[in-house]
């Protein structure tokens, strides 16, 4: 790698975005020709292409439906191969406009990339001019920045998995499991993403926030880990005792993540921020009423205010052992009450508004009945 781009990502641009960012400008000294450099990640649990990193801030218009892998033959044999593929916007396949993020570009140099022998996503580089002068040369260059990309996002998620892996053997060895399903989790996840992606364009979110959004929502009550099964499971309803008791998970987490974070030695780890703030405020209400802190308006991160109407969201329209699952409707109308009431955001609320679609379709593929 060329010494330049090494000496200027030692200066460590906290984000993989904003590494990104950094070795797109560097290609583009050797290729001019590329205007835009992406990446999209690979969810084997739904089959799905997300966008995940890009050079460039393009605006993101509501929430976009995921591109599927397999039932697409051109993508699917890609994401088998080694070596990338020259594809061109309007001659080529339709499914590769997907990738098309520069409304300049014509044309794109995609490249599988794998964790080991495991397909994890595409690095995309978009290019303007006439793909005919892409010389072999310049495919090798792209190849290399390509794998380049890929190593940095290996290194990421691996130290993510391994946290969220450890995350996931505490709570398989704890009556937690019992309270709140892997699918509580993994559906509050997705109401987390659709919500952030709608708020993307007015806070100029990035896909590497959203996608950190979806990740780290699953996190949000790992201090429930702390609390005894007889008020995790208690059917009716907490007395004041209890209810202190069950409070406490919030300081629990923190600790918990903490400790963790320490094990791994990830003290330091670009985006631990949204972790902790996840797990730190996602009971604290807008006016103040919350817990732990009773933290205020925007004192709460973003990405709190979106765990929170999410999980709110699903716990509303689930089954719990005390109460039968509400009506997409009831539970909408019920956030509303809510944030009239100034205790949850308004953009998030509406963000579940106007994107029930989408909602009822998660609510329907993560159903508890097809567990
Ligand atoms: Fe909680
Ligand atoms: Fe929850």
């Amino acid at each position: 790698m060329d010494a330049k781009v090494i000496s200027l990502l030692a200066n460590k641009p906290d984000t993989l975005n904003g590494r990104l960012q950094v070795l797109h400008e560097c290609l583009r000294q050797s290729l001019p020709q590329i205007t835009h450099s992406s990446c999209l990640l690979y969810d084997e649990k739904t089959d799905s292409l997300k966008k995940f990193l890009s050079s460039h801030h393009f605006t993101n218009d509501g929430y976009e439906d995921s591109l599927r892998l397999k039932p697409n033959q051109a993508l699917f044999t890609l994401c088998q191969q080694e070596e990338g593929k020259l594809v061109f916007f309007d001659a080529d396949e339709p499914v590769w406009q997907h990738f098309k993020q520069d409304p300049q570009s014509h044309a794109a140099f995609i490249i599988p990339i794998k964790q080991g022998q495991r397909f994890i996503g595409f690095v995309c580089f978009e290019m303007v001019s006439s793909p005919d002068n892409l010389t072999d040369p310049a495919k090798i260059t792209l190849s290399l920045y390509g794998q380049f990309i890929s190593m940095m996002i290996n290194e990421e998620l691996s130290l993510v998995n391994t946290l969220l892996a450890t995350v996931r053997a505490a709570r398989d060895f704890t009556d937690f499991r019992d309270f709140e399903t892997g699918l509580h989790l993994d559906r509050m996840a997705c109401y987390a993403r659709i919500i952030a992606t709608h708020l993307a364009k007015k806070h100029r979110l990035s896909d590497e926030f959203i996608e950190h959004v979806y990740l780290f929502a699953r996190l949000h009550d790992i201090g429930k880990i702390g609390i005894s099964d007889t008020i995790l499971n208690k059917p009716g309803r907490l007395d004041d005792d209890e209810r202190s008791i069950m409070k406490t998970h919030v300081i629990k987490g923190i600790d918990m993540l903490e400790q963790v974070l320490n094990d791994y030695n990830l003290v330091d780890m670009r985006d631990t921020d949204m972790m902790r703030n996840i797990v730190a405020c996602h009971h604290e209400y807008i006016d103040g009423s919350g817990y732990p802190k009773g933290l205020k308006g925007d004192e709460i991160p973003l990405e709190a205010r979106i765990a929170t109407v999410a999980d709110i969201f699903d716990a509303l329209t689930c089954q719990r052992p005390y109460k039968k699952p509400w009506p997409l409707d009831d539970a909408i109308a019920e956030l509303e009450k809510m944030q009239q009431a100034n205790k949850l955001d308004a953009e998030c609320v509406a963000a579940v508004r106007e994107n029930k679609a989408e909602f009822e379709k998660v609510m329907k593929e993560l159903s508890d009945d097809k567990k």
